[in-house]
């Protein structure tokens, strides 16, 4: 599979390149670049990126790259995903598709889009849509039979002109502050 922008060898990626669609990739202006998550993206501003979504707390650049490691041990799981401003090697968009294993529908597999975030400054130029796009591709290429997120009322249009649909609903129970580490 090609790809339009090719990634310097030296990059350590989450996941191979060859699985962002070379579609998606061709549809960014070429001052912009779609790729996996690499292990150095903490210093190109990921967390700054995640945070115009939610809480992104800072724990430091050894912490992140534990995470990146981690999500990386577990096999075709996680695909975090960024577009990169070239000239200033920062960070604009970033967004994961999780890929959930079920004993369901033939041992099927679900897709669940996450954490998709637009820097301020480069909302409203098809980011958003390009790393949808992006990760639905990757979910459907992993066989998923359904792509699916959650999201405010207020981005139901954005997802609509993704080509998603509102299904069901979503419940969510918040653990207190205080079971948030693991103890399993
Ligand atoms: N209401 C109506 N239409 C919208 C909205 C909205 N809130 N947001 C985007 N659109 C439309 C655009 O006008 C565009 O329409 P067009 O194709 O007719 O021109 C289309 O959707 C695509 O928009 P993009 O330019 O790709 O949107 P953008 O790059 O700004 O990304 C996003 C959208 C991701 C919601 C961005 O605004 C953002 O980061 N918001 C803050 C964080 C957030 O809410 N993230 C999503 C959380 S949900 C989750 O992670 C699963």
């Amino acid at each position: 599979m090609s790809t339009t922008h090719s990634e310097p060898a030296s990059l350590d990626l989450l996941f191979p390149q060859e699985l962002i669609s070379s579609e998606v990739s061709a549809q960014l202006p070429s001052d912009l670049q779609i790729r996996p998550l690499a292990s150095t993206d903490y210093k190109r501003g990921h967390l700054d990126v995640l945070s115009v979504l939610s809480v992104a707390n800072d724990l430091g650049e050894v912490a992140w790259v534990n995470q990146f490691h981690a999500m990386r041990a577990a096999p075709r799981t996680y695909y975090s995903i960024v577009i990169l401003d070239k000239a200033s090697d920062k960070i604009v968009a970033v967004g994961t598709a999780f890929i959930e294993r079920k004993f369901l529908r033939g041992l099927g597999s679900v897709g669940h889009i996450e954490d998709v975030a637009v820097d301020k400054s480069q909302q409203g130029k098809k980011l958003g849509m390009r790393i949808i796009q992006a990760l639905t591709y990757i979910s459907e290429n992993n066989g998923c039979y359904k792509s699916i997120l959650n999201c405010n009322d207020a981005n139901i249009p954005f997802y609509q002109k993704c080509g998603y649909v509102q299904k069901e609903n979503e419940m969510a129970k918040y653990a207190s502050d205080t079971v948030n580490t693991p103890k399993l």
